[in-house]
């Protein structure tokens, strides 16, 4: 190869490597996590996700006053039905961080009794990633050298 294609061959490989870097999602964006159903449109969490094409590797956050709300991770009926009695994981430290690691539909609540079922806070992040090698790489050297913080530090007692 000469110089120009060396180059060329590196800035093409940059490219790549940058279009599959890792996201990071903020939950409603500017407004966040709260109650606004009725303010900005019942659709809207099922709106913002929708337009969003979330990837393994990208984490979404959930920013809320830990006062008033919390993110109650469950199946999809009981999102449906907004029921946060069986929950497969909660978060309330208003600042919550969780890493997509797999592909799948994966369903949040606010537990808070009438903020699902009267204001729509519930969203639902749907992660179909084609792998491609590199990205299949660069998640793995990232889960073994960076283990995941715990989600549910919250509802550790001590450490
Ligand atoms: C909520 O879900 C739990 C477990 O799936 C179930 O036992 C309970 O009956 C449900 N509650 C309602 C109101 O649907
Ligand atoms: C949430 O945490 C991230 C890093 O963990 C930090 O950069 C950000 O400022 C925090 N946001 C708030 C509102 O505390």
């Amino acid at each position: 190869m000469g110089v120009v294609e060396r180059v060329l061959f590196f800035m093409a490989f940059a490219v790549l490597c940058v279009s599959s870097m890792a996201e990071v999602y903020k939950v409603g964006d500017d407004i966040g996590w709260d109650a606004i159903g009725v303010e900005f449109g019942m659709e809207f969490y099922k709106d913002w996700s929708s337009s969003r094409a979330f990837k393994i590797g990208d984490s979404i956050v959930f920013e809320y006053e830990p006062q008033l709300h919390n993110v109650v991770q469950v199946t999809h009926e009981n999102y449906k039905k907004c029921n946060a009695s069986s929950p497969i994981k909660i978060f309330t430290s208003g600042n919550d961080t969780i890493p997509i690691k797999t592909n799948g539909h994966f369903y949040y609540i606010c537990g808070v009794p009438t903020h699902c079922e009267m204001y729509e806070q519930k969203v639902d992040i749907r992660v179909v990633t084609r792998v491609t090698p590199t990205q299949l790489s660069a998640t793995t050297v990232a889960s073994s050298s960076n283990p995941a913080p715990s989600p549910s530090s919250a509802v550790t007692i001590s450490n």
